[in-house]
């Protein structure tokens, strides 16, 4: 079989259809909501044609392993390298590239003795471009929305995705707008956003809040949205599990955890799962499981007090500012992949996403507070017998250690929590220590710490 679906090396036909993910109605365009005109439900990107030419899984894996030694800039791309299961962009001169995706894959030898599992892994997103996993999705969708003509991108966000698209939409010439909760973002975020020239908002409002204010702009001005309720984001993100599957050279791991904020991420990487599976690149589902702050849980919640059936929104409140969402968007789509993978949803509280966020530090690797969620949720899980300890996990982070230092420098200088929690933390904690600039202050501090 063809695997590029294209006689001419770098021109592809239109190769996806439009589906609600309620109602599976089909289309060929998607309104500016990405909702479906028939039942308002959320649209997703379906491949009518893998059911006409099924690609091959053999053909698949070889030609993405052989364009890694390509210099094309397609291939250059870890994201772009997976085209064959994206959206066919006609012209792949037109893809917007920051050489995103090809994030590593660490062991985590002192985590995995912490939580008792041995085989314990972190597949690091925070190592993307702009720092975060947004880029893998942003590629994809930043692309789309320059190939569509749109002069403007648009995007509300806890500092992530704002990052992310402004990057995106300076290297592919457009207009960045961001609308972000004022005073909830991180400083490293918004000074991204604005370094990559985006026209920054900062809304008296929440996430939530900056979200259906959106949805009523796109409604009203020619500005694309690229938030994860466009499905584009999320056909980008998916290339993060098939990275991770060609990492372990197909054999799934058992389990993969990742956090849930606005939950197109988890979706993403579900449909991903379902995918491969269905062509025959994997052989078994690994269980996706997803974890959420105690504060802000709403996914949690709804599969726990409604089985999963409606959305119980929260008003948000985490120090794990990424996912302070209590209305999620893709709430739908990621109860159906928890389903069909047969994952779990657990929740974490404050001091325990900071213990969790220290011990990845400890291991040299760091990343954000909204990432270590998925270690503290493991340890829940495996208290709980869900994960068993000969079974092998990968933890996503889904942020770079650089993205908060407020909360990292808060922790270590013993600023976050009470007495009783400080003391619990002692051994994690590594406050700054300010001294005269003199040989014996130092040495004396050398044998303090020997
Ligand atoms: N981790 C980080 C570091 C994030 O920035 C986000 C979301 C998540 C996890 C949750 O992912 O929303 O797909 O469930 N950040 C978004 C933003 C909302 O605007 O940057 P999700």
């Amino acid at each position: 079989m063809a695997v590029v679906s294209s006689s001419v090396e770098g021109v592809r036909q239109k190769n996806f259809r439009f589906r609600c993910i309620g109602c599976s109605s089909l289309s060929d365009a998607a309104g500016q909501d990405f909702r479906c005109g028939k039942c308002g439900d959320l649209l997703e990107i379906t491949y009518p044609c893998w059911k006409e030419s099924r690609p091959d899984p053999g053909s698949l894996k070889s030609a993405w392993k052989s364009r890694k030694l390509s210099s094309y800039p397609a291939d250059l791309s870890g994201v772009w390298r997976f085209r064959d299961l994206l959206p066919a962009v006609e012209d792949e001169a037109q893809v917007i590239t920051l050489r995103e995706g090809n994030t590593p894959l660490y062991e985590l030898p002192q985590c995995a003795r912490i939580t008792g599992v041995p085989r314990l892994f972190a597949k690091h997103q925070g190592m993307n471009p702009t720092g975060s996993f947004k880029d893998a999705g942003m590629t994809v969708a930043a692309t789309f929305a320059r190939t569509a003509g749109f002069r403007w991108v648009a995007c509300a966000s806890t500092g992530n995705t704002s990052a992310s698209m402004a990057a995106y939409a300076a290297r592919g010439g457009m207009r960045g707008l961001v609308l972000v909760p004022e005073g909830k973002i991180s400083w490293s975020k918004l000074s991204q956003a604005l370094d990559y020239g985006a026209v920054t908002c900062q809304l008296r409002t929440d996430f939530d809040g900056c979200l259906r204010l959106l949805q009523d702009l796109v409604r009203q001005a020619p500005v694309y949205q690229l938030n994860s309720i466009n499905p584009f984001r999320l056909e980008g993100q998916k290339t993060l599990a098939l990275e991770l599957l060609e990492q372990f050279d197909w054999a799934p791991p058992d389990h993969i955890i990742v956090p849930g904020g606005n939950l197109g991420n988890s979706s993403a990487i579900g449909k991903a799962l379902l995918e491969m599976h269905e062509l025959g690149l994997i052989s078994r589902l690994p269980k996706l499981s997803v974890i959420q702050a105690e504060g802000a849980n709403a996914l949690v919640r709804s599969v726990r007090e409604a089985g999963g059936k409606r959305l119980i929104s929260v008003a948000p409140e985490t120090r794990a500012t990424a996912i302070r969402i209590g209305n999620p968007a893709s709430w739908k789509k990621a109860v159906h992949v928890l389903e069909a993978t047969r994952g779990a949803c657990e929740q974490v509280s404050e001091v325990e996403i900071a213990r969790a966020k220290a011990e990845i530090g400890a291991e040299g690797i760091g990343c954000e507070p909204a990432s270590a969620v998925t270690l503290a949720g493991l340890k829940k899980l495996v208290k709980h017998g869900f994960v068993k300890p000969d079974e092998s996990v990968v933890l996503v982070l889904t942020g770079n250690l650089l993205k908060d230092p407020d909360f990292t420098i808060g922790f270590h200088r013993g600023e976050m929590f009470g007495e009783e929690e400080n003391t619990a933390l002692v051994a994690l904690r590594h406050a700054p220590i300010v001294l005269d600039a003199s040989l014996d202050a130092v040495i004396q501090t050398l044998e303090r710490f020997n």
